[in-house]
């Protein structure tokens, strides 16, 4: 059974304005940090779209920020099933250019057991970047299976499964303006 999506939303984690405020803190962060560099905004597909754009605006509206920001993407998947949640991260998608001598960092919308963000800094590390750090929009920092590094972090999300702002349930709730948590029926439906 699909139910309709507002119908199944049970309470709104993070407003559009908790999300707005906490993207406009990390970028204040790192227009400090990388002032006068040219810097590489990475996003990480697809979560990480709404993010990374709105990031890539509040800190080219920042004077004394970076001094060029360029926008790049790549796609990784998990897989695993039920019985074996093997937290297996693949590259699915590169970057557009190479990240030889640049100073990158990397877009995510969430982080939870860090599979994902550690294979991307060893992926990442391993192209001799100039600089490589993670900014990320929520740390859910409860169910880490290994620790990794995040240098900018939004907000803490309690340890519930969330929605919305790019987070998807099977697809779909990506494009809500903010992050949310579903009713139970939804799991069950
Ligand atoms: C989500 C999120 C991160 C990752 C974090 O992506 O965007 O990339 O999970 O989880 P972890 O810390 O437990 O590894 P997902 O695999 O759901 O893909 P998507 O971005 O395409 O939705």
């Amino acid at each position: 059974m699909t139910l309709p999506l507002v119908t199944t939303i049970e309470s709104v984690v993070f407003s559009a304005a908790d999300i707005a405020l906490a993207i406009q803190r990390m970028a204040e962060e790192i227009a400090r940090d990388y002032a006068g560099r040219e810097i590489v905004l990475l996003g990480v597909l697809k979560g990480a779209v709404f993010v990374t754009a709105d990031l890539a605006r509040a800190l080219d509206s920042i004077p004394g920020g970076p001094s060029r920001i360029e926008l790049d993407f790549l796609g990784v998947s998990s897989y695993g099933n039920a019985s074996r949640s093997s937290g297996e991260v693949r590259l699915v998608q590169d970057t557009s250019h190479s990240i030889e001598g640049k100073h990158v960092l990397v877009v995510e919308d969430i982080v939870d057991n860090g599979l994902t963000l550690r294979y991307l800094r060893m992926l990442l590390g391993g192209r001799a970047p100039a600089s490589l750090a993670a900014a990320v929009l929520l740390d859910k920092p409860y169910n880490r299976r290994v620790e990794v590094p995040v240098e900018y972090v939004g907000m803490v999300c309690p340890d519930e499964f969330v929605v919305g702002y790019g987070l998807d349930y099977q697809e779909r709730y990506r494009t809500l303006p903010y992050v949310a948590k579903l009713r139970a029926e939804v799991f069950d439906a």
